[in-house]
This record gives C-alpha cells, structure tokens and sequence, in this order.
C-alpha cells in the first residue's frame, strides 16, 4: 500500500509431527497482539505463520501412523489452523513448507549461496539428534545424548553439501555488536555472542538417509537440510523471490529453543543471498506446567483447545501475556490462571463495565449523558494529561512497551487506568450524587467511566479483541474497533460517544471457582 508503513512479524512455522499445546499458543498469541497493535497503529501489517512439514522428524512419524508425510501434514495443519480460528489470532497468511512458492524460494535462496560460492560437496560424519533435526559435535554431547532434548543421539557418515558459514562469524558479531535490537532479550544476545566467540564451523545443509525434503538442485540424491528450507519460510511469506513490499521483517518471534537457529544460521544465509536481515529475532521464555517440564510421557501437554474452551479465548490470552514477562520462563497452573481471571478480569475490568452500564441505565435512562460539569473534572484531567495522544506519558510507555515487547508491563500501563476508575467510582458515589440530585455531577461522573472504559477499550484490543468489542457494544458503540485508529482513539475525546444507547450483555469475565 503506497505510503503505509509495513509491518512484518512472525512465528517459528511448527513441525507437524506434534499437535499444537500451550507452547504454540503463546509465541502465535503474542505474534497476533503485537500485529493487532500496529494494525490500529496504521501500519500495513503482514502476520505470518505456518508449519515446518518436511525432514527426518515427520517422515518417521508419518511412518509410525502408517500414513504419508503429507496426509500426517494435512491432518495436523488443520489442528493447527483451527486453534488460531479459536484462539481468534489474524494471521494474514498461512505457510505450508509443501507449497510450491515455498519450494521455489528455498530453491533461489540455495542457488544465491551457490552464486556466491558458498557450498560446497563434503562428507559428513557426526552425530545428529532427530528430534531437535540437529548436527552436534561430539563436544557439544552431555553423557552421550542430546544437550538440548536428552535423548540419544545418532552417527552419521554421508556425502554431504556445507554452507560456508565459518566464514561469517565476524560478520556476525559485527552486526549483532552495530545492532543491540537485533537479538532480545540482552541475555539471549549475550549467549549467541559467546557461542561465536568459542568459533564457527561450516553447517551441512544436505542429507542423501531420507527423501521427504526439498531435493537439491541438479543433484536430486540430496535434499536440503530441513532448517534451511524452514527459514526461508520467512520470505517467501513476503513474496521472495519476486517483488517483497515487507522485507526485511520487523520481529520474528520465536522460543529461546530455536535461538541459534534464527541468529546465526539464518542471518549467515540472508548475507550469503545479499538481503538484509530480520530486524529483530525475538527468543521467549519456556513453560512449565504446574511446575514441571511439560511433556507427552508425564501425560501433562496443556491443550490449548480445552482451556480456551473452558476459561474463555481471552482469558487465556491474557494469562498468557501477563503471567510472566515476555523474555523470561514461566509456568502455567490451573489456580494462577483462576486468579488472574477472578482478580484482574472479573473483580477490576468486568465489574467496572457492569457497573457503569447499569448506573447509565438506572440514572439516566440507558443514554450516555454530557459530562460538561467544572467540579468533577480531576479524572479526566488525569486521563487527558497522561494518556492523550501523541505526548501522554502513559500512552509513550505503552507504545514503548509494545514495540519492546514487554507485554506484561504494557497491560500493567492498563491497568492503573482501570484501578484509577474503580478508585473514582467509589470516591466519586454515584449512588449518593443521585440521593442529593446533584445531576450536573452525575452526569460528569458517567460521562466519565464511560469515556474512561472505551479508552481503556483500545488498550486492550490487540490483547483480548473479543472483549474489547464487547465493551463498545455495551457501551453502543456500533463500529468494529478494530477498525479504529489507536491514535485518535486512545486518549480522552477520541470519539464522542455522549448520547449512545448503552446495552446491557453478558458479563465480561465470569468468574470461576
Ligand atoms: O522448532 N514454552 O517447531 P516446533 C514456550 N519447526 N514456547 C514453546 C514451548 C514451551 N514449552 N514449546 C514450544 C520448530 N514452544 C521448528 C521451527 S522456524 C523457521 C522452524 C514454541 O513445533 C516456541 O515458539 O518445535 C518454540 O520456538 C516453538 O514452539 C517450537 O515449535
């Protein structure tokens, strides 16, 4: 779109040999708040995830089903798309790795590094762990297995093509050292400089054991090792090898498991292609379940599915971006979660609207008054001085906490404005104002929470958009928010919704015992 900026974010595409869990849900939920946020903020935004079908990894599970490679993807592709349907997330497109625009960017990028120089035919001998579809050295093995996984691990001896990638170490610590927003949080930043300080060796990008992969070009024995074909992902997604609009990304999401992977590897292919690299790759912290590592043999894996169905699409969303800040690990129970929903989204946000929209309705007839009274002007004013676009302090570190994607600390922003109504509500007594007939007042009053809820409303679109809209339909505001624009509409006045028709619904977050 001419003159629109662009806004390009990600997730890692999942494998397909594993139905989706709580894992997946929050690096595509924190994808999807982020891309909400600059979609009201004006940008043009391209939000891309997708699954990672081919490799050792699914071909053996597909196998153990009895089925093929591509009947386990399809199968499994559509568990995954329907858990973004429910969990209402708004990627913009879909990549499968089977595709054929995905075959034909990874087949350019491969003959650009070709181009340059940068493979070359060897053999390989070390060992690899099928899980995690990675080469390891025999130093980097703790008691024999896999240092990431633990699980064992197997020799491999085969011809083999190399990328070069020893020789981009210094280019690497060059940019990572230029660009301090490049890899985030600090820590992890930290941990990829060591890793190429102790030194690079050339990466094997081919494989000749199994067959369901991308076949190298003019030497079809080989196909192209998996993570070289699954990073490409992220251009073809932006159109590559034709005309992008979007590239370079601004954030690729992902898990600290996949660091390496998306700060060394995969910057090394984007230089050796001559395109610019990621602005941003991301890396989050890791789950646990009621204090354990989550896992299919202790039978703990959090379906996503089940407890979106049973606490709430959005409660879910919200426990995951404020339970803990985005960066660090955390872990995931039944009891936090029931906090967090009776606490923050029933006691704070959820009584607050029916509160408001029943005193409207008992006060005033269901119609939102004027609020023009002089006496009962501090709220407003605090709203306006701190949260008024374009220079609120309050809206400046929401923004700043949004595009540092420090979620928890953008809600925590939120709600001190709804700990500030709620405080006003009580100090304010309606109840009383409407005993005395001091209606100049009252209708200040309410003009006053209404207003202060449609703005806390655009606040927290990107993270729970059901909700959201739910607020602006009880408060009889008839267009969908999120087609408004974050700057008009987050600061007091943005929209003049005096004289609507508020509309008792639902409430907003049941509690639950
Ligand atoms: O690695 N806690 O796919 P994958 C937090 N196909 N996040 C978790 C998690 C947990 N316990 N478990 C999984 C792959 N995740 C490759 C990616 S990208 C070019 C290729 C999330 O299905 C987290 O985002 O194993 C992690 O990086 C990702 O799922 C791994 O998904």
């Amino acid at each position: 779109m001419a003159g629109k900026k662009t806004f390009y974010v990600t997730t890692p595409i999942y494998y397909v040999n594993d139905t989706p869990h709580i894992g997946h849900a929050y690096t595509t939920v924190a994808a999807d708040t982020l891309a909400r946020y600059k979609r009201l903020k004006g940008f043009d935004v391209l939000f891309l995830t997708g699954t990672d079908e081919h490799g050792q990894k699914v071909e053996k599970a597909a196998s153990a089903a009895g089925i093929t490679p591509l009947e386990l993807a399809d199968r499994v592709v559509m568990r995954f798309k329907e858990l973004w349907k429910k969990l209402n997330i708004s990627n913009d497109d879909f990549i499968r790795t089977t595709e054929d625009r995905h075959r034909i960017a990874v087949k350019r990028l491969w003959d650009e590094a070709v181009g340059r120089g940068d493979i070359y035919l060897g053999e390989y001998e070390d060992w690899y762990c099928t899980p995690c579809e990675s080469f390891l050295t025999g130093t980097q093995l703790e008691d024999g297995k896999c240092p990431d996984c633990r699980r064992e691990v197997e020799k491999l001896r085969e011809p083999s093509y190399f990328f070069r990638l020893a020789g981009y170490r210094e280019r690497l610590l060059t940019h990572i050292g230029e660009n301090p927003g490049f890899i985030r949080p600090e820590a992890r930043r930290n941990e990829i400089v060591s890793f190429l300080e102790e030194g690079l060796k050339d990466l094997s990008v081919s494989r000749t054991t199994f067959s369901w992969g991308i076949p190298v070009p003019d030497n079809p024995d080989h196909v192209i090792y998996v993570w070289f074909d699954a990073l490409a992902n992220y251009l073809t997604g932006a159109g590559y090898p034709g005309k992008m609009e979007s590239w370079p990304a601004d954030v690729h999401m992902i898990g600290k498991d996949i660091l390496r992977f998306h700060a060394v590897y995969w910057p090394a292919f984007l230089m050796s292609a001559g395109l610019p690299l990621p602005k941003k790759v991301f890396a989050h912290g890791w789950w646990t379940v009621e204090g354990r590592k989550m896992s299919k043999s202790l039978g703990n894996v959090v379906d996503p599915f089940e407890i979106a169905e049973r606490y709430g699409v959005d409660q879910f969303r919200y426990f995951l971006l404020r339970e803990v800040p985005f960066g660090l690990d955390g872990d995931f129970s039944v009891s936090a979660l029931k906090g967090r929903i009776n606490g923050e989204l029933a006691n704070d946000l959820g009584n607050l609207l029916s509160r408001t929209v029943a005193m409207v309705e008992k006060y005033r007839g269901g119609e939102i008054p004027r609020g023009i009274n002089s006496k009962d002007k501090e709220m407003e004013k605090n709203i306006r001085s701190r949260f008024n676009p374009p220079s609120g302090p309050q809206i400046a570190l929401f923004d700043e906490a949004m595009n540092e994607l420090r979620f928890h600390d953008a809600l925590w922003r939120v709600w001190e404005l709804i700990r500030g109504l709620n405080a006003y509500v009580e100090n304010s007594a309606p109840w009383n104002l409407a005993k005395t007939k001091d209606e100049a007042t009252l209708s200040n009053v309410l003009y006053t929470l209404t207003e202060g809820l449609r703005i806390t409303s655009v606040y927290l679109f990107p993270f729970m958009p059901l909700a959201a809209q739910e607020i602006w339909n009880q408060l009889g505001i008839k267009e969908n928010i999120e087609d408004c624009s974050f700057d008009n509409e987050a600061g007091w006045g943005g929209r003049d919704i005096s004289g609507l028709k508020v509309k008792k619904g639902a409430s907003l977050f049941p509690k639950v015992e």
